[in-house]
């Protein structure tokens, strides 16, 4: 076999198959390039999904008779004047995105340069080109493209559905359109227009424009700095998080990226508060000098690479762990209004399991600011001791945060006087409890509504925080068992638990091989109570470890054994609580941090205010 230098033909659809993925790939590299011409205006028109038609009109810089033939070869490009690939202040750079389109399917681009009095149209067809021919156009540059992939049928055969390339094509575009506020965008399929932004004042109004209100009154806001890194933007509360990661926009320089080390720091810094499979969105821009990330390592160039990782990640990840922890009493107000809308309407009342409605909690952020007291243990009265007793025991003074609050504080804390309560809601936001429905529910009244507190998605955030603030002082306390308890599990299961037996020591679970079916429990945390279901945890956590294999950072790790544990050792629905736990629960929420979410992202609590109760009377 002989090697021989194949033809430019094929060399251009080779290339086409790296760059041009999916016919959303040719739009963004059309959009791209009108953006990079400066254009104040950019409409796409796709048809069935764009496999068969894609028109983008602009009101750019537009292209010269020269420069529209030279537009489609390879390697052709205006965007590199100092060969400097090392700063690049364009969108596009590798001078191939046109010729590679060209070279797949049919394409007429028209042209007129600013200030030009004639206009150019040039026509191209799987990599032939023809001789530009005067044409008539206002100022700006159209491009058609049609019957995308017909000259590599290979490509053309893995082609999804219409509907699916279109979502894609619109997603590249919002994506755009998030970056560039100061153009105007428009989509239209099949016809039928899809969005039409017009130019907007800053980053801000398109993003609400694009994300619409509920993310607007659902997001926090960033803005951090490191060594000339900044970064800013919006980013969800935990309880406001979504099923995929679709709807994370991330921007380095401007320019929309899918990078994995990105969505990395946004998956670590909401480890605390988000179960594994939900994802927050947000939008988050990242700018730095160009010389410190490479963005020519990936054809699409949706990737990239950063001089300095640990910084970047640094960065981000503690820029949203601490807009977490400063909204951590933050509760999402779309359950709420979406709850509201259907007791609102007459057929569904009565119906069971009905959701109450709340409100936005987020002007009570900052829970950890409060500084409450809830009772000491031994201010329980010996009669008053019932069920909820286990609860109480992890509510020690050495365990607890007690030491923290202020002595001058303490006197007013102590109350459990309702109307005392009522008339501090700045301290005691949660109100005053006043019943518990269906052994889960706690309702509270505050002095404009009433709040209902999931109580075992509470129990479950508190033991959590105190887990860690128990980590990161002196280890966790752990009672040892006075005879090992023994915990029959599969061979397989034993095993796991066992390769990972030192670091379960660090969360103060000491575990021991039983044979080969089982593992001896010699300790586990205080916080887990006098009767944990130890079986059920132990199989959680070997599936856990497994899962998550060697993929997560230590600290990463070990939280997500405590998070395990402490949902594990939480009250569960169903164990009765008097006024006084019940209020000792409340007090404690609001000096805990983020305890308007459980681990999993869901929310703790939600609050109904008179308006809204008025509402659904229909007295307003
Ligand atoms: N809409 C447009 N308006 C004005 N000039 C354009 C337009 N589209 C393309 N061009 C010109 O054609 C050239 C080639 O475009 P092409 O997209 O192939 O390469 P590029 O943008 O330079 O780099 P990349 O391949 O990374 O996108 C550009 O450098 C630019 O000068
Ligand atoms: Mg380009």
């Amino acid at each position: 076999m002989r090697i021989r230098h194949l033809p430019e033909t094929l060399i251009n659809q080779i290339a086409a198959g790296e760059v041009l993925e999916r016919p959303a790939a040719a739009v963004k590299e059309m959009v791209e390039n009108a953006i990079d011409a400066q254009s104040s205006q950019i409409e796409v028109r796709i048809e069935n999904g764009g496999k068969s038609f894609i028109m983008i009109t602009d009101n750019g810089r537009g292209m010269s008779r020269d420069d529209l033939s030279a537009a489609l070869d390879r390697h052709a490009t205006s965007k590199l004047p100092d060969d400097d690939l090392l700063n690049i202040g364009y969108l596009g750079f590798r001078g191939e995105a046109l010729a590679s389109i060209g070279a797949v399917a049919r394409m007429q681009i028209s042209s007129r340069e600013r200030g030009a009095d004639e206009a150019w149209s040039i026509f191209i067809e799987g990599g032939r080109k023809e001789d530009a021919e005067p044409s008539s156009l206002p100022e700006g540059t159209k491009i058609e493209v049609r019957d995308l992939f017909y000259a590599t049928p290979a490509r053309l055969k893995f082609q999804k559905s219409a509907r699916a390339e279109y979502l894609a094509v619109k997603d590249v575009m919002l994506r755009l359109a998030m970056a560039c506020p100061h153009v105007a965008f428009a989509l239209v399929h099949d016809g039928k227009k899809v969005f039409d932004y017009p130019v907007a004042d800053d980053a801000q109004s398109r993003l609400d424009e694009i994300l619409g209100n509920e993310f607007g009154h659902n997001a926090m806001s960033i803005e951090a700095e490191r060594e000339g890194i900044l970064l800013r933007g919006h980013a969800g509360l935990p309880t406001y998080h979504r099923s995929n990661s679709m709807h994370q926009y991330l921007f380095v320089n401007g320019r929309p990226v899918r990078d994995k080390l990105l969505h990395g720091c946004v998956r670590a810094a909401y480890s605390d508060v988000l179960a594994r499979d939900r994802h927050p969105v947000l939008a988050l821009f990242l700018t730095l000098p160009p010389e410190q990330v490479d963005v020519n390592v990936h054809p699409a160039k949706t990737e990239v690479r950063f001089q300095d990782p640990g910084l970047v990640r640094g960065l981000i990840i503690s820029a949203l762990k601490h807009a977490i922890h400063d909204h951590g009493f933050a509760v999402t107000s779309t359950v709420s209004h979406a709850a509201l809308d259907r007791l609102a309407r007459p057929q569904n009342y009565g119906a069971p399991a009905m959701a109450l409605p709340m409100h936005t909690g987020r002007h009570m952020s900052g829970g950890h600011a409060y500084s409450m007291q809830m009772p000491a243990t031994n201010t329980i009265p010996e009669d008053k001791r019932g069920m909820a007793e286990d609860f109480y025991t992890s509510y020690t003074p050495q365990m607890g945060w007690d030491s923290e609050i202020e002595p001058s504080a303490r006197a007013d804390m102590q109350t459990e006087d309702p109307q005392a309560l009522l008339d501090n809601p700045e301290h005691f936001p949660l109100g005053a409890a006043r019943a518990q429905l269906h052994e889960n529910y706690i309702i509270a009244q505050t002095p404009n509504g009433m709040v209902v507190v999931d109580q075992h998605a509470a129990h479950e955030r508190l033991v959590y925080e105190k887990f860690k603030k128990q980590m990161q002082r002196d280890g966790i306390i752990k009672q040892g068992m006075l005879t090992p308890e023994i915990i029959e599990l599969e061979e397989s299961e034993c095993i796991r638990l066992l390769e990972h037996q030192d670091t379960f020591e660090q969360v103060g679970l000491e575990i021991d091989a039983f044979g080969s079916d089982a593992i001896a429990v010699h300790a586990i945390p205080v916080l887990l109570g006098d009767k944990p279901k130890l079986k059920a945890l132990m199989e959680k956590l070997a599936h856990e470890v497994t899962e998550s294999g060697t993929a997560q950072g230590v600290e990463e790790r070990l939280n997500q054994i405590l998070s395990t544990m402490a949902c594990h050792g939480s009250i569960r629905s169903g164990r009765r609580m008097n006024t006084h736990e019940m209020n000792a629960l409340l007090r404690d929420m609001e000096k805990t941090p983020l305890s308007g979410q459980c681990n999993h992202g869901r929310p703790t609590y939600v609050t109904l205010s008179l308006s809204e109760i008025e509402t659904l009377f229909g007295r307003k």
